[in-house]
């Protein structure tokens, strides 16, 4: 069994893990895709020795992962049901998997665990400042943290309409952050940037992806 660690009441556990895939990857939203190649990049770019990813979801993207000599990857997220499916599509391919079901607001990892970590679309359900603070300290010297943020759109919904009612839950706990904020607070923790890049979908949604190095 995945290890489990208490959690708090969060809209995310009531998304089934079918409606969530479905949703994200419809042809009108496209963003698991687009997700599982920033990953895929980042892994190729940085070849880390220990990774953490937060907010793993299904573990979209793990396959990139594999035969990477790595030594410790741990997957962390809030819904058990997604925990179990990462397990189970990936506990034997990356026999080093470590899942971890848990609220971050609340997890502690050891001071400078990670050369990596990964925050997709996460950091838009969290305590942001709290979170910083937390990364700053589990990344070894010169670890880097690679981050998603969904962009800020006055047109478009934060959500977008697909047959997955579920999602709609998260109209009410996302909250976007504007990259300049999140640089700021980053800076405060000791987080430097290293790189950043725009990305913008057919659905005229927007990403940018931040990369800072301890
Ligand atoms: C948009 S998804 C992340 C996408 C994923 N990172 C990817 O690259 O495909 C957000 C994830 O964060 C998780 N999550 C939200 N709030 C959380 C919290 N407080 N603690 C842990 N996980 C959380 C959700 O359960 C969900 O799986």
């Amino acid at each position: 069994m995945p290890l489990m660690k208490s959690k708090s009441k969060n809209p995310w556990l009531q998304i089934p893990a079918e409606d969530y895939e479905r949703h994200m990857s419809a042809s009108n939203v496209a963003q698991l895709q687009m997700l599982n190649k920033i990953f895929a990049d980042v892994v190729n770019e940085y070849q880390p020795k220990s990774i953490a990813i937060l907010g793993c979801t299904t573990g979209n993207g793990f396959e990139h992962l594999n035969n990477k000599n790595i030594e410790r990857v741990v997957g962390v997220d809030i819904n058990p049901d997604y925990i179990s499916i990462s397990k189970r599509r990936f506990e034997t391919k990356l026999p080093q998997l470590e899942l971890v079901c848990t609220d971050l607001n609340e997890f502690e990892f050891s001071n400078s665990s990670f050369d990596l970590i990964h925050a997709a679309l996460v950091f838009e359900y969290v305590e942001v400042e709290l979170l910083l603070a937390k990364i700053s300290r589990w990344l070894r010297p010169n670890g880097i943290l690679s981050v998603v943020l969904q962009l800020p759109n006055d047109t478009l919904a934060p959500v977008s309409e697909t047959p997955y009612h579920s999602l709609k839950l998260l109209n009410t706990v996302m909250k976007l952050i504007e990259p300049e904020v999140f640089r700021k607070r980053a800076i405060k923790h000791k987080l430097k940037e290293a790189k950043n890049y725009k990305i913008i979908l057919q659905s005229g949604k927007s990403f940018f992806v931040l990369l800072l190095q301890k």
